[in-house]
């Protein structure tokens, strides 16, 4: 409150820190209403500061919150791919495992039939008259036997080598007939009937042939599994080709098992989802990825009647140079 009611004093008298200014004489109501307008102001300003560092606070507590979060996304999707390089790995033992049991089981009839033969010729060359012509028609056989022994050896090797996974021109056909001649003998033991119905002229498609392979083998075998239970006869795994006329080709693998409850349906293709004692619960979520890298689709039906028919799109390879 002042007299000094000059332009000059007034400025200084703000410079030197007041708010505001009344001029004597003053009238009562003006003073109060301007201490009240200066009381409001500070109570603004001070109530602004304090949104002001709450906000801040916050900031603050969302960044370090993205830091965190997105610390576990890196964490979480490192052990995502670790897991799932073990699973590769698990199923490629587990179908590894089957395959050997088979293959143990195809090598036995060649070496049995060179053992005998070779027993043949050398009773045939121990007589009196040794029969030369009988001898040498064992050992034909022998060596017959022993090229038919290589080239199952040979199937084992290319299916355990590593390799980095390829893309070339692969013929389902093919995949499919290779996978029937590996499990052949283990269908037939477990007395199922294993059918190919195969589209002749079939496009191809693009992709990694070890890794397509595989994923027939564990429909097949599963489908094996499936069959199990039924009285012989009724034990059937038919795989199909199609093409769909444009741009896909589809392979199925059909069988007459008890099929898969509804609601178990997407829980197949789950890791670790089994229901066998000596489950690992890997092949179909496996089989999917790899489906599915091959940018295919893998998926489940159950048949009008009995069983399921596992079913697998993939997209048809570009002609080279088309
Ligand atoms: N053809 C089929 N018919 C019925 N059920 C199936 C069939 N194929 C797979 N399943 C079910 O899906 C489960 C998971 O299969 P998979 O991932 O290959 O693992 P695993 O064969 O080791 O159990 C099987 O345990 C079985 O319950
Ligand atoms: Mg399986």
């Amino acid at each position: 409150m002042t007299s000094l009611a000059d332009t000059a004093s007034r400025v200084r008298g703000l410079e030197l820190g007041a708010v505001d200014y009344v001029t004597k004489p003053f009238v009562r109501a003006e003073l109060a209403a301007r201490v009240r307008a200066q009381i409001a102001v500070r109570a603004g300003a001070r109530a602004l500061a304090e949104k002001n560092a709450e906000l801040e606070q916050a900031a603050a507590a969302l960044a370090r919150a993205r830091d965190t979060l997105e610390a576990e996304v890196i964490r979480r999707t490192d052990e995502l791919m670790a897991t799932n390089q073990r699973l590769t790995h698990m199923n490629r033992v587990a179908a590894m495992s089957e395959l050997a049991a088979s293959i143990a089981h195809e090598l036995n009839q060649p070496l049995a039939a060179i053992l005998s033969n070779a027993q043949a010729a050398r009773r045939l060359l121990q007589r009196p008259t040794p029969d030369v012509n009988e001898a040498l028609s064992a050992l034909a056989d022998i060596v017959d036997d022993d090229r038919r022994a290589a080239t199952i050896i040979q199937r084992m090797r290319a299916m355990l080598k590593k390799g980095t996974p390829r893309a070339d021109g692969q013929n389902l056909n093919e995949l499919a007939s290779e996978v029937a001649r590996l499990v052949g003998n283990d269908a037939l033991l477990r007395g199922v009937a294993l059918r190919l119905d195969l589209t002749p002229r079939l496009p191809e498609v693009r992709g990694d042939g070890i890794q397509l392979q595989q994923v027939v083998l564990n429909l097949v075998v599963n489908a094996l599994d499936a069959v199990a239970d039924r009285p012989a006869g009724a034990r059937l795994v038919v795989v199909r080709t199609r093409g769909n006329g444009k741009d896909r080709v589809l392979l199925s693998v059909e069988d007459s098992g008890k099929g898969i409850a509804p609601a178990e349906m997407e829980r197949v293709f789950e890791a670790f989802y089994t229901t066998k004692a000596e489950g690992l619960g890997v092949g179909l979520p496996i089989s999917r990825s790899i489906v599915e890298a091959h940018g295919g689709r893998l998926w489940a039906e159950n048949n009008p009647g009995e069983g399921a028919t596992f079913w697998c799109a993939l997209p048809i390879g570009e002609e080279k140079g088309a």
